[in-house]
């Protein structure tokens, strides 16, 4: 009844509007809010055990990521630590904590996951944060690069 009241080119109209207020939800560094709230989920379940919800990290543990420098750098940097695991990216001379590691993600995240997790945690733990997010592209780049039989775990 409702419909047959309808033009059949409402629905389109209706599209549209809707694909305009997907648009403006988005922050003005890009991330939708509907990305960052994925990104937000994945992080819990994937990383937030070892470096907690507000990204505090655990002394002795896992180093905290809230207010950590490297989140600001190289985005090529960030996918690879999460794709290889940090022992294989960052230098043998970093800080430790405790004997604990992190593996890699390569075989777990997809690269839309990785993408959402890394625009998240840049979003939320970067102060005054205005990056641009991390696009499933930029992890496929990545991702390209990586020999999976040379990842350690
Ligand atoms: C099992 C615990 C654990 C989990 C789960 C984990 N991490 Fe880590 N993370 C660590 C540890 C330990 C290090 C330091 C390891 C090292 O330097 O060898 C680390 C280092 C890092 C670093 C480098 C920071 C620095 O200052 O060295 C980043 C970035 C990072 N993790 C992001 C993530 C993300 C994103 C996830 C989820 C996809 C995640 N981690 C999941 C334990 C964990």
């Amino acid at each position: 009844m409702f419909k047959s009241i309808l033009h059949p080119s409402a629905g389109i109209l209706l599209g549209l509007v809707v694909q305009a207020n997907a648009v403006s939800a988005q922050s003005a560094s890009g991330a939708s809010a509907a990305a960052l709230a994925e990104g937000n989920t994945l992080y819990t379940n994937s990383c937030s055990a070892c470096h907690l919800p507000d990204g505090k990290g655990i002394p002795n543990l896992a180093p905290a990521l809230n207010g950590n420098p490297l989140l600001a750098r190289d985005p090529a940097l960030l996918i690879q630590i999460v794709l290889k695991g940090p022992a294989a990216v960052l230098p043998v001379d970093r800080p430790r904590y405790g004997s604990s590691t992190m593996d890699s993600f390569y075989y777990k995240l997809d690269d839309g996951q990785v993408a959402a997790i890394l625009t998240y945690v840049r979003r939320t733990f970067v102060k005054g944060d205005k990056s641009q997010p991390i696009s499933p592209k930029d992890v496929a780049a990545v991702r390209a690069k990586i020999d999976p039989e040379k990842l350690n775990n």
